[in-house]
């Protein structure tokens, strides 16, 4: 491709992208086709010969459109969202255009240097404070997994990344029986074995029982395990449930684990002096993970990992083959030697558009006003006598199910339930997902777009009724 088709191209692309996000309300927001559609409309091999790019433009349109759930609809309540604001889309343009590779310092300075400065901005800004630092990671996931490999050298005196892990009394982690599964996958990747993670119960509020927790980190320690480490959720999966951040901390500094918090999606909040004493726990863990690309509106994949000790980060990481070597040595930070993969992304310039751009009493604007929306949505479920709420909303989560009257078999509620969401999801206007509480199905409505606005959750609770009315008892 030429330099000027490129031009011609790309702004015919801009014109497409301000058109699709203006129009993304008029999508069905959950794709609706059927497994092996889309697969069968692309050849099942590559092109010998060139194409023109604009029979790509409409095969864009044509082919992979319709294979599309719509992210930034509106109306988009499932999972947690994966925002997108429109800075961050801007920032990624360039990004991809310069198309750095920012493993070292000097691969690309101003990607590691404005990197320094975000962690220090979202430091500040959640009120985790100075003795923080940290990197960008892709993923939740991977944050949560250098947490545990960081963890496991310092416990092992760096023993383990030497001598692998043989012989030796197993290490054991703990989580609440709600933890997302990335700490799960964390400790098998790890090489600690699955059975060596403890999945503590929850309370009736879905919060880790602090007391059970001591309790097994004593029975291992008397059975000559080596517990090593507690990952604590600010907002879990289902329901954005906070474990005691404070007592968990407690609990570790008692014992000597390294205490991880879990903020990936709801440690957005911390932005908002109104949670002030959550941020002042999550303050004292070893290492804390929140995701930009969640509820901070940056384009997926942005995960801020912080920690306190950068120097057991990079001895666990570190490796220096001769082709690495760049003269610059410790006045630098080579972020390479702060995760898992060499290379990186340039992650920090969206983040970077992104706060300029709302600042930070933008951005606490619309986090409040996601959280009334939320409020809104649990009073209109509470005062409806065919739905109750399953657990108490917390942030911009609501946790409900339709309960007609007579229907009191659990099983029949949970397939009404079931049947409700695929009813629902079907008509394309909303998109909800689920989860269990207590074993029990529970819908949620995650109150997080952009952009949603209270006729989105209008139309949402229309639509709910009107599915649910559709379905009748069952
Ligand atoms: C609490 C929590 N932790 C971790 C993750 C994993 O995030 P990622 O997809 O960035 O790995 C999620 C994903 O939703 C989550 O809700």
């Amino acid at each position: 491709m030429d330099i000027e088709t490129f031009r011609r191209a790309a702004h015919d692309m801009v014109e497409w992208m301000a058109r699709y996000r203006a129009g993304v309300a008029s999508y069905p927001v959950k794709s609706p086709v059927s497994p092996g559609e889309i697969a069968a409309r692309v050849p099942a091999r590559a092109p010998a010969e060139a194409e023109p790019f604009e029979r790509l433009v409409e095969d864009f349109e044509r082919v992979i459109l319709p294979g599309m759930t719509h992210w930034q609809h509106p109306r988009f309540f499932a999972y947690f969202p994966s925002n997108a604001s429109l800075p961050s889309v801007l920032a990624e343009m360039l990004t991809a255009t310069m198309g750095a590779q920012c493993m070292s310092w000097v691969t690309s300075p101003a990607a590691t240097e404005l990197e320094q400065r975000m962690m220090e901005w979202l430091a500040d800004a959640f009120g985790l404070g100075p003795a923080f630092t940290g990197s960008i990671q892709d993923a939740a996931s991977v944050s949560t997994l250098v947490a545990v490999l960081t963890a496991r050298e310092r416990a092992s005196g760096f023993a383990t990344n030497e001598d692998g892990l043989y012989g030796g009394a197993p290490f054991v982690v703990y989580c609440s029986e709600e933890a997302h599964s990335s700490v799960e996958k964390a400790v098998k990747v790890a090489g600690l074995g699955r059975k060596h993670l403890r999945k503590i119960p929850v309370d009736g509020d879905q919060a880790m029982r602090i007391d059970l927790l001591e309790a097994a980190i004593l029975r291992d320690q008397s059975e000559g395990l080596r517990p090593l480490m507690i990952v604590a959720a600010l907002g879990t999966t289902a329901t954005v449930a906070v474990d005691p951040l404070d007592a968990a901390a407690d609990v570790a500094a008692r014992h000597g684990l390294w205490l991880h918090v879990d903020a990936a999606y709801a440690g957005a909040a911390l932005l908002l002096p109104e949670y002030a004493d959550l941020a002042r726990a999550a303050a004292r863990a070893d290492s804390v993970v929140v995701n930009a690309h969640k509820w901070l509106f940056t384009n997926f994949d942005c995960s801020v990992y912080f920690v306190r000790s950068p120097g057991d980060l990079v001895r666990t990481f570190e490796l220096l083959p001769e082709y690495l070597k760049t003269s610059e040595g410790s006045r630098v930070v080579n972020y390479r030697d702060w995760s898992i993969c060499l290379g990186r992304r340039f992650r920090a310039l969206k983040l970077w558009f992104v706060l300029r751009t709302y600042g930070l009493d933008g951005l606490r604007e619309r986090l409040r006003a996601h959280i009334a929306l939320a409020g809104d949505f649990a009073r209109r479920v509470e005062a409806d006598p065919r739905f109750e709420l399953t657990t108490r909303p917390r942030f911009n989560l609501v946790c409900f199910r339709y309960r007609p009257d007579g229907v009191t078999d659990a099983a029949r509620l949970d397939a009404l339930n079931l049947a409700l969401l695929e009813a629902l999801n079907a008509r394309g206007k909303v998109y909800l997902s689920h989860a269990r509480v207590r074993g029990e199905v529970t819908l949620r409505l995650v109150a997080a777009q952009t952009d949603v606005t209270a006729d989105d959750i209008a139309l949402a609770w229309d639509e709910i009724t009107r599915a649910a009315a559709a379905l009748g008892a069952g």
